[in-house]
């Protein structure tokens, strides 16, 4: 495995897809930055962080006999990986809030991007990009669901060895995926899937409120929601939210 490590670059998954693109990388090459100045995060927000406080890392990886209608068990094992590593070190009300951040309670602890490369129906590379909040002692006030490590278990954390650990799970998580260990992977996800059989408000697309609650993730990855007179309904990414969230 190679570390590249960075002092400040403008953000660690826009670097590995740009080396990506001039020259072969090797599987499993990581990149990580004491700070980024343009993080990236889902449906094109920005990820901000402490400069030398928290994990900001990328891991490119390849993949043989991927097909990208099985891109959801690719989510589902980062999604394991970062939800176990940090399982470990006694995080509280942990869960994986659909499709991939990680929440202790209601706060959100861990970001993480996945920018699939196709070739037809191949899903051959992923540059998956990871941000663990983990000394930062407080969050603007933009974000009020924002926590991290510290704030929640009251000590820091040495991010190197965190990263290390991360990594070793996505490895052994990566070895289900290539076993197609599918059923293995949706259940151990479903089992810590946030707010998964809970009664709870949503908000539509079209910011209409509605009762349901969250009973899976479907073929194609989206979010399956039972509405109260028990139809199924799939949302993707920018289609529904939480309304108390
Ligand atoms: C989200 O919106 O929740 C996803 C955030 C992903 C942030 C990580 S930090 C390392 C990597 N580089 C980026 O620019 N983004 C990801």
């Amino acid at each position: 495995m190679k570390i590249i490590k960075l002092n400040a670059i403008d953000s660690t998954n826009s670097f590995l897809k740009n080396m990506v693109s001039k020259v072969v990388v090797d599987d499993f090459t990581v990149v990580v930055a004491k700070t980024q100045t343009k993080g990236r995060g889902q449906i094109n927000s920005e990820w901000v962080v402490e400069e030398g406080k928290n994990l900001t890392f990328s891991v490119f990886s390849r993949f043989v006999g991927l097909n990208i209608r099985e891109h959801k068990y690719l989510n589902f094992s980062v999604s394991l990986s970062v939800f176990q590593a940090l399982k470990a070190l006694r995080i509280p009300n942990l869960s994986v809030k659909w499709p991939n951040d990680i929440l202790s309670g209601n706060k959100k602890i861990v970001g993480i991007l996945i920018e699939n490369t196709l070739k037809g129906n191949d899903l051959v590379s992923s540059v998956i990009g990871i941000g663990v909040n983990v000394n930062q002692a407080s969050f603007p006030e933009n974000l009020p669901n924002a926590s991290s490590i510290k704030m929640i278990l009251g000590k820091e954390f040495d991010l190197e060895t965190l990263l290390e650990s991360i990594l070793m799970k996505l490895k052994d998580y990566f070895n289900l995926l290539e076993k197609k260990e599918y059923d293995l992977l949706e259940k151990a996800y479903l089992k810590v899937l946030y707010k998964k059989n809970v009664p709870t408000m949503f908000k539509n697309s079209q910011n209409t409120l509605f009762m349901g609650k969250i009973i899976g993730v479907s073929k194609s990855g989206n979010l399956q929601i039972e509405l109260e007179n028990e139809t199924i309904q799939e949302f993707g990414l920018k289609e529904v939210s939480f309304a108390t969230l």
